[in-house]
């Protein structure tokens, strides 16, 4: 079985709390358009377990998948999180709501924020909240009136610490004047870097940079990717290189790719033995 910790993608921690640094994500867990029940409930549950199994301990979800299949499922698999789940490390989202099939409409009032936390300890069956993110920036309330609600809730032990999702340089600075930030989540991957400049900032100022669609919602898994040639070369798939390559792009980054298949899932962690030549690096950031 894979051990992420034996090998060079190592391990990164927030407030004393240290996870491996691949992750995985469970937006792939609800059904068609991340709406409703899982299409093979036992298969959910199966491989949330399997992913502690083979030594992640991070895992990334969010109120609105389902809403709240993905908590509900890890509350199922995980039970009172004793034993081998008591050393998981959850991060969880706030602040999109959700009209159907892959809608979803940020909503930002304190009071919606603070019932949404309270949701999410409730479905995922825990007392806090590792990390919780505000998943978006709901552009008609005041920030401070939103990451302020946040703050409150972690000065209550309901959240441990806090990050935002899919921000600019600008937005993640006038967050920091707010509250302490440990965590950003951006849409990033090989064939997507356009926030490469907030992974930079983030880089520069010790904020661990969650990189969502990781690998392009499996563009670049697929058989015809530009990355399988190099794959070849490595006897590995083409999602494996795609997540080597966001291991070593920056130590601070956390790769949280989703699947709700097992060998996938397998084939993921095991990515994070995968090291790369400086050349073959090069070769894939070039691709952009
Ligand atoms: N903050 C945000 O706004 C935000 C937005 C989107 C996502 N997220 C987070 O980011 C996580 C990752 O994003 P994602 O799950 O949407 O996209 P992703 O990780 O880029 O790709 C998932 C897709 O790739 C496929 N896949 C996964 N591993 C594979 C493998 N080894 N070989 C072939 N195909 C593979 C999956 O299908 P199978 O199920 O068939 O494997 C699925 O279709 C989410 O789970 C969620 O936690 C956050």
């Amino acid at each position: 079985m894979a051990e992420i910790n034996a090998n060079h993608a190592g391990t990164l921690s927030i407030g004393g709390k240290t996870f491996n640094r691949l992750g995985y994500g469970t937006m792939q867990l609800p059904g068609k358009g991340i709406w409703g029940p899982s299409p093979d409930p036992d298969n959910a549950v199966k491989v949330l377990q399997e992913a502690v199994d083979l030594g992640i301990n991070f895992i990334d979800t969010a109120d609105s998948y389902g809403p709240f299949t993905s908590n509900l499922l890890m509350h199922q698999a995980f039970g009172d999180y004793s034993g081998k789940y008591n050393d998981l490390f959850i991060s969880t989202k706030v602040g999109l709501t959700r009209q159907g099939p892959d809608i979803w409409t940020p909503v930002g009032r304190p009071a919606y924020l603070r019932q949404q936390v309270e949701l999410n300890l409730r479905s995922l069956g825990v007392d806090s909240i590792d990390l919780l993110f505000l998943h978006r920036i709901d552009p008609a309330i005041p920030l401070a009136d939103q990451l302020g609600e946040l703050k409150q809730l972690q000065s209550e032990g309901k959240v441990q610490h806090i990050g935002v999702s899919q921000v600019t340089v600008e937005e993640l600075q006038a967050a920091e004047k707010i509250v302490h930030i440990d965590a950003v989540q951006n849409r990033y991957n090989v064939t997507d870097r356009a926030d490469e400049i907030v992974l930079d900032y983030a880089e520069a100022h010790n904020i661990i940079f969650v990189p969502w669609f990781p690998l392009a919602t499996g563009k670049l898994a697929a058989p015809g990717s530009v990355l399988a040639k190099i794959a070849e070369k490595y006897q590995a798939q083409p999602a494996q290189i795609a997540l080597a390559w966001l291991l070593q792009r920056s130590k601070i980054i956390l790769p949280i790719p989703g699947t709700s298949n097992l060998e996938h899932l397998k084939e993921n962690v095991a990515a994070a033995n995968i090291e790369l030549s400086t050349s073959d690096f090069d070769a894939i950031s070039n691709l952009k």
